[in-house]
């Protein structure tokens, strides 16, 4: 799938009270176990929870950065685009922008977040996006399959069995298979189905942090998490937790915490840990 935009133009113009800056698109350099060759050097442009009520000038610069930079291969959301309910159309604007400007070379993909709403899933289906809800896409030129989990209120629970099921594939073996999910404790069960990486957002990275304390804000569910932000890692699975783009409560909201925006690259990792059910953390952002 080709992502260049064709949709109508902004119906919201930017915010350029201080005018656009280029904002900081964070690299990480990820080791693969048992990575296809084929996708050696895949890159992946991950944004999360960037919680849309208006357009900002902090999108303003992530989309001029992403217009500037080399494109990725991929361009995923992890949940939460949205606020809350009645910032729809300000989200749809939003996200529009972000796909004209990123150009992903194979696709662009997203899961749903506990912000998210109907009317949101809604407007998304006129994007050049995949939206997987407990489905999967499986490229056809390339060892490659994207699964996404629903976390989206009404929906409570993501069904990765589903997920799982969409793969429509006996067999696997020598696929990179990559799970989006809005809340990272997918990471267990999706190593437990041979998941490659995790790719996943929710906890804002605490969003504010006093120096040696735990953070303040994880999201919501049955933490304190441990896992609020970095990359872990479960046997051979992988798990990327991102700070997200945006704020909860209030825009700007954020104590030593600033927002994040990823570009992984991925490489084959040529001594790939034994099996283990113990998680690890490999680094903390
Ligand atoms: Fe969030």
């Amino acid at each position: 799938m080709r992502s260049a935009c064709t949709t109508s133009n902004s119906t919201n113009p930017p915010d350029t009270r201080r005018g656009p800056r280029r904002s900081r698109i964070e690299p990480l350099d990820l080791a693969v176990p048992a990575l296809p060759k084929a996708l050696e050097g895949l890159t992946i442009c991950h944004l999360s929870d960037l919680h849309v009520r208006r357009p900002r000038r902090r999108f303003d610069r992530l989309i001029e950065t992403l217009e500037t930079e080399e494109p990725a291969d991929l361009l995923v959301f992890t949940g939460d685009l949205v606020a809350d309910v009645g910032y729809e159309a300000a989200t749809h604007e939003v996200v529009q922008r972000l796909l004209r400007a990123a150009r992903p070379r194979i696709g662009s993909f997203c899961v749903f977040g506990n912000h998210d709403t109907a009317a949101l899933r809604q407007r998304m289906e006129h994007l050049p996006i995949h939206c997987l809800s407990d489905s999967a896409w499986r490229d056809p030129q390339r060892p490659l399959n994207v699964l996404g989990v629903d976390c989206s209120p009404h929906v409570m629970f993501g069904d990765l069995l589903a997920a799982l099921n969409a793969e429509h594939a006996a067999d696997n073996a020598g696929r990179l298979r990559i799970l989006l999910t809005h809340r990272p404790d997918w990471l267990i069960p999706a190593s437990d189905a041979g998941i490659d990486l995790v790719l996943s957002g929710h906890t804002h990275g605490g969003q504010c942090r006093l120096p040696g304390l735990r953070p303040i804000y994880v999201g919501d569910g049955p933490w304190p998490c441990r896992w609020y932000s970095g990359l872990f890692r479960r046997g051979r699975t992988q798990l990327v937790v991102s700070r997200g783009v945006g704020d909860q409560a209030m825009d700007g909201l954020r104590v030593f915490c600033p927002p994040q925006a990823l570009r992984i690259q991925l490489r084959c990792d040529d001594n790939p840990p034994p099996p283990s059910n113990g998680v690890q953390v490999i680094r903390k952002w």
